[in-house]
C-alpha cells in the first residue's frame, strides 16, 4: 500500500492513460488494413458534427514512438489501447494481415522497453465493414469471427500482454449505432438493436472462453459504461424514466454476466423487441471474468419525456451535456457492489469534456480539467477507503483525438493535437497529472 498524504492505493495499482485505435491512428488504408464500418460512416456526408473524419486523426500510426514518449514523460505505469480488428483482420476472419499485427506487436515492444504495462482492448467499435455488410452485430456469424479474431491476437500477444479486454462500452456503441441510429453503423432499428446486443455479449464470452483454453497467464474483462441515471424530481413518472435508464443502460448487459440471466421486468416490458436467446447463451456470457472495467464520466439527470437534461452537480456542464460529479464514481462502484457482490475493478476511462482553448507559448490551460482530476482522484482513494478493489485508473485520453460522430469539436487529452502540424503540446492537466503520478505511483 503506498500512501501519500490521506490517500492510499494499493501496490501494484496501475496508473495509466486511455486511447482506441480509431480515434487515434489514422492511415485508414494503409499496409492492408481494411475498412471499418466507421470509416464509411465518417465518410457519408452529415454524419459528423464538423464535416470530418478519422483518416489520418492523430497520425499515431506513424508517430507511435514519440507517442510512447509522452507516456515515459507522464509516468503512467499503464497504457490502454485498442487493437483495430480490420487491421489485423481485414476481411474480419480468414487471412491475417501480418503488417497490421506487427505494428501492434513493435506498440507492444516499445511500451514493455518503457516500463509500461500494456492493456489492450479487443474491440473498441470497431470490426470490418465486410463483417457490418454481412449484417454486423444481429448476425450470429460476428460471435464466431470475433472468437477466431480474438484467438490470433492472443496468440500473437499473450506472451507479452497480460491484461485484456474483451469489448468497450457495448452499450453507448450499440445503443447510439442501432437503436438511436445516430452513430456507426447508423441504423435505428430497436429489434436488431438488442438482438446484437444479445450476440456481442456471446461474442464477449466466447473470447473469454478462447484465452482460458489458451492457457496463457494474465486477466481478462469487459468494459462497460456505468453511469448514474438520477430522477430530475420525485415525481414518480420521472422516477420511473430514471429506473427504467438505469435498467437499460448499465444492469441489461451487466446482468447476465454477473446474475446469468436478463432483468425480468425488462425482458417483459421489452415485448417484440426483446432478443432470441439459444440455448447455451447464458452458460456461456456467465463465465466468469477476472475484472469488470468501468467508464465513468458523469451523471445523467432523467425527466420522464426528455431524458437527459445534464444538469450539473456543481454549476459545470460538459460540452456534451452530462454533468461532472466525482462521488458519482463511489457511487457506481457501491452500485455494482450491490447488485453483484465484491469484484475486481479497473476505472478504464474518466475524463473531462471541453472545448480547450489553444495553447500559448508550448503550453494550453485547462483549468477544468485539473480541477476534473484531482476530485476524481479523490473519488478513486475514498472508494478504496470503502473497501471497493481498485486496481487501476485510466485517464481519457493521452491526447485529444476524433470524437466519433462529434469529430474533433471536444478535446479530451492531457496534450492538446494541433490537427495541422500534428504536434503534441501538453496541459497543464498532463502537468499535473505527472506531478501526481510521480506522489503516489511509487512502490
Ligand atoms: C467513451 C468512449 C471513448 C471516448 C470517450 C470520451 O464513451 O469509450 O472512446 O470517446 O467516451
Amino acid at each position: 500500500m503506498t500512501t501519500i498524504g490521506n490517500d492510499h492505493f494499493p501496490t501494484g495499482f496501475l496508473w495509466g492513460v486511455a486511447t482506441a485505435a480509431f480515434q487515434i491512428e489514422g492511415a485508414w488504408k494503409e499496409d492492408g488494413k481494411g475498412p471499418r464500418l466507421w470509416d464509411i460512416f465518417s465518410h457519408k456526408p452529415g454524419k459528423i458534427r464538423d464535416g470530418s473524419n478519422a483518416d489520418i486523426a492523430c497520425d499515431h500510426y506513424h508517430r507511435w514512438q514519440s507517442d510512447l514518449d509522452l507516456l515515459q514523460w507522464l509516468g503512467v505505469n499503464a497504457y490502454r489501447f485498442s487493437v483495430s480488428w480490420p487491421r489485423v483482420l481485414p476481411d474480419g476472419k480468414g487471412k491475417p494481415n501480418q503488417a497490421g499485427l506487427d505494428f501492434y506487436s513493435r506498440l507492444v515492444d516499445g511500451l514493455l522497453a518503457r516500463g509500461i504495462t500494456p492493456m489492450v482492448t479487443l474491440w473498441h467499435a470497431d470490426h470490418p465493414q465486410t463483417l457490418e455488410a454481412r449484417g454486423g452485430w444481429a448476425n450470429r456469424d460476428t460471435i464466431h469471427a470475433f472468437a477466431e479474431y480474438a484467438s490470433l491476437v492472443f496468440e500473437t500477444f499473450a506472451d507479452r500482454v497480460k491484461h485484456w479486454i474483451t469489448l468497450n462500452e457495448p452499450n453507448c456503441f450499440l445503443y447510439q449505432g442501432l437503436g438511436t441510429g445516430n452513430i456507426a453503423p447508423g441504423i435505428s432499428d430497436w429489434k436488431i438493436c438488442y438482438q446484437s446486443i444479445h450476440n456481442i455479449l456471446v461474442a464477449h464470452a466466447a473470447a473469454v472462453q478462447c484465452f482460458r483454453q489458451s492457457n496463457q497467464p494474465g486477466e481478462i474483462g469487459i468494459t462497460m459504461s456505468v453511469d448514474l441515471w438520477e430522477p430530475a424530481t420525485l415525481d414518480p413518472a420521472d422516477i420511473a424514466a430514471a429506473r427504467y435508464a438505469d435498467i437499460q443502460n448499465n444492469w441489461w448487459l451487466l446482468d447476465p454476466l454477473f446474475l446469468g440471466h436478463y432483468s425480468e421486468a425488462f425482458y417483459k416490458n421489452l415485448g417484440e423487441l426483446a432478443p432470441r436467446i439459444e440455448s447455451g447463451d447464458f452458460e456461456l456470457m456467465s463465465i466468469p471474468c477476472d475484472f469488470l472495467g468501468v467508464n465513468y464520466y458523469w451523471k445523467n439527470i432523467v425527466k420522464a419525456g426528455s431524458q437527459n437534461l445534464g444538469q450539473a452537480a456543481k454549476g459545470e456542464y460538459t460540452a456534451t451535456g452530462g454533468s461532472v460529479y466525482p462521488n458519482g464514481l463511489v457511487e457506481v462502484l457501491q452500485n455494482i457492489y450491490q447488485r453483484y457482490g465484491r469484484q475486481v475493478i479497473y476505472i478504464t476511462e474518466n475524463g473531462l469534456y471541453e472545448q480547450d482553448t489553444p495553447p500559448i507559448d508550448g503550453l494550453c490551460d485547462d483549468p477544468n480539467r485539473v480541477q476534473f482530476l484531482k476530485d476524481h482522484t479523490q473519488a478513486l482513494a475514498e472508494a478504496i477507503r470503502q473497501g471497493i478493489d481498485l486496481r487501476g485508473y485510466f485517464v481519457w485520453s493521452l491526447m485529444d483525438n476524433f470524437e466519433w460522430s462529434e469529430g474533433y469539436i471536444p478535446r479530451l487529452g492531457l496534450y492538446y493535437t494541433d490537427y495541422t502540424t500534428f504536434q503534441r503540446i501538453p496541459k497543464r492537466s498532463a502537468l499535473w497529472y505527472r506531478d501526481f503520478l510521480f506522489r503516489h505511483s511509487k512502490p
